[in-house]
């Protein structure tokens, strides 16, 4: 039977978090060490550039996240683990992609439109400070997806839409020239849950005040002292479910500490007493990873090594996808 195959891929604009941990990673990784798929995770480094300009931060970012699944034990012999970039094909593949797409589809992208209602909402001119490449993402998303044949896409909710996009832009060209693409289909987990801010908002890598993954022990700690809660006393009853701490305490725990927790928040465990639980387990799980995660940060050259091995196998395929498209639209020799 032929191997499922999942692709996912991560914007190099920040530093891997808790949510990021919980949501994306430590799935991704459970799942391509299942025999019956095959994992292609790569370094949206491309996709970085419509949201940063600052190149310093993109070359960090797809270092620390490089590491991060790296020491998180990502097996990249199985899984093909690779940087955007380094595919040519990919913005190849994109070109004529764009020339595909209908212009009207992609200007139902809720990214693109929530930045023109803020224009509009500020009084600027519609297109204010949106770049064709805002605009036109959802292309290169789908540039990604496609090149592979991926069938099954983990995402988070905001990027539903982008593979279904991504879905209507193949059907369009399979229908227009010949079967080339592979429909993809988005795997939205519900059972990870989405971790709030520190401040009760949604963890993203948009926000600020979220928990670094590889912090050392004391600035976890801190930071997860720091998680707000309200001012009810040790010994009052607390609503587990509304609660930043309970939410990361379900993420990490087994069922039955979960469910103990559960009982102890009704029987009013004390903040101070949940978090510094709540730490040591988070800290018991991430400890031999962040140790990982040190020495690899501080060896690029290694990194880099296994990058450009991910990305030389993963041209295998796009060379032979690039050519398939380039005979199906015409641009073929004489
Ligand atoms: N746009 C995705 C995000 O911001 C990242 C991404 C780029 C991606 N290309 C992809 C995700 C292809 C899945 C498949 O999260």
């Amino acid at each position: 039977m032929a191997k499922q195959r999942i692709l996912t891929g991560i914007t190099t604009t920040g530093t891997p978090h808790l949510g990021n941990y919980v949501g994306a990673i430590r799935p991704a990784i459970a799942a391509s060490r299942d025999e019956s798929s095959e994992s292609f995770f790569f370094l949206a480094d491309y996709h970085a550039l419509i949201k940063c300009q600052d190149p310093q931060l993109i070359r960090q970012s797809s270092r620390e996240i490089a590491a991060t699944w790296l020491a998180l034990g990502l097996d990249t012999d199985k899984a093909l683990f690779y940087r955007q970039s380094d595919i040519p094909e990919i913005t190849e593949l994109t070109w004529v992609l764009c020339c595909n797409a209908a212009k009207g589809l992609m200007n139902r992208a809720h990214a693109y439109k929530a930045a023109v209602q803020s224009n509009e909402e500020a009084g600027a001119d519609p297109d204010f400070a949106i770049t064709m490449g805002l605009f036109s993402y959802p292309i290169l998303m789908a540039a990604d997806i496609l090149m592979f044949s991926a069938q099954k896409i983990p995402v988070g909710r905001d990027q539903i839409q982008h593979v279904e996009m991504a879905r209507d832009i193949a059907q369009r060209f399979n229908h227009n020239f010949t079967e080339v693409f592979t429909l993809p289909e988005a795997l939205v987990s519900d059972g990870t849950a989405v971790l709030h801010r520190l401040d009760g908002r949604k963890m993203s890598k948009s926000y600020k005040n979220t928990i670094p993954l590889f912090l050392d022990e004391k600035t976890l700690l801190k930071l997860i002292n720091k998680i707000k809660t309200n001012l009810l006393e040790p010994g009052e009853p607390k609503q587990p479910d509304d609660s930043t701490v309970f939410q990361l305490w379900a993420a990490f725990a087994s069922a039955e500490e979960t469910a103990r927790m559960r009982r102890e928040f009704e029987a009013g465990i004390a903040w101070g007493e949940a978090k510094k639980q709540l730490f040591e387990l988070i800290n018991s799980e991430l400890a031999g990873a962040r140790d990982q995660y040190k020495r690899l940060i501080n060896d690029p050259a290694y990194i880099e090594s296994v990058l450009l091995r991910g990305a030389e196998r993963a041209r295998q395929h796009s060379s032979i996808m690039m050519q398939k498209v380039r005979a199906a639209v015409g641009i073929a020799a004489l």
